[in-house]
């Protein structure tokens, strides 16, 4: 039946922002909440899924069955993902992870002066990239959060980066995405698309779902 589509699967779910320090009390960060991948989460939970949630620091209770892992930084993230990815099925990252991390992190506070302020970043690694790069990759999915060309950057980042599928998500409305209890999606595989509606992001993770174990199954048949 539909309610065990991932019995036996392991879901590694990267959720949340990343934080990257500048000093000892300030971080460049963003608006992520957190919400949709612990939607995610809870329905994989649902849906038979062992689930291990890679989370930035959110205001959220995670389900107790997940197996969870909170970071901060990028470079953490990525570190805990690694750490459990070897036998992992389906590997989602939903987390807004930031690209540029300064290029130095200040020990010590950055004290004010009346001349200007410049600040320098440098790349942060790409964790869905280097999953999917990996000899034996899992089942990979990939968020894009765009502003604008939704469809054509998301379709691009699905190629670049060798998912097997992803998740086009407009943030340039306010009604859903960043922080809000609603989400609509578009989903592209390499022949395929699929468009998920707006709806509460419980909806919006098992419909995500539905469709990742359907081409899963695909995929290894
Ligand atoms: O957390 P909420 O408030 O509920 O909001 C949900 C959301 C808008 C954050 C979510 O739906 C979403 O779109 N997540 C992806 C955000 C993002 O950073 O997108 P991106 O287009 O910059 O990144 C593309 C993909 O690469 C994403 O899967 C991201 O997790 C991944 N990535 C990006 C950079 C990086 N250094 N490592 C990554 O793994």
């Amino acid at each position: 039946t539909s309610s065990q589509l991932l019995a036996g699967k392991k879901v590694i779910i990267t959720a949340g922002p990343t934080r990257e320090h500048i000093d000892p009390v300030r971080y460049m960060s963003n608006h992520s909440s957190g919400k949709m991948g612990y939607a995610i989460a809870e329905a994989a939970l649902k849906l038979g899924a062992e689930v291990c949630l890679v989370s930035g620091p959110v205001n959220l209770n995670a389900p107790t069955q997940a197996s969870l892992h909170k970071v901060n930084t990028a470079e953490e993230m990525l570190s805990a993902v690694m750490a459990e990815v070897q036998d992992c099925d389906i590997f989602i990252g939903c987390a807004a992870v930031a690209d540029y991390k300064p290029t130095q992190a200040v020990d010590h506070k950055i004290k004010k002066s009346n001349i200007e302020l410049t600040l320098t970043f440098v790349r942060n690694p790409d964790i869905l990239a280097s999953v999917a790069a990996l000899p034996k990759p899992p089942f990979t999915v990939g968020f894009a959060a765009e502003t604008q060309n939704v469809a054509q950057y998301a379709k691009d980042k699905l190629a670049r980066k060798k998912l097997d599928l992803i998740a086009a998500n407009d943030v340039s409305r306010s009604d859903i995405g960043f922080n809000s209890d609603e989400n609509a999606l578009t989903l592209y595989w390499a022949d395929g698309e699929q468009p998920l509606a707006k709806a509460n992001k419980q909806q919006i993770a098992l419909q995500l779902l539905e469709a990742v174990a359907q081409r899963f199954n695909q995929k290894h048949s």
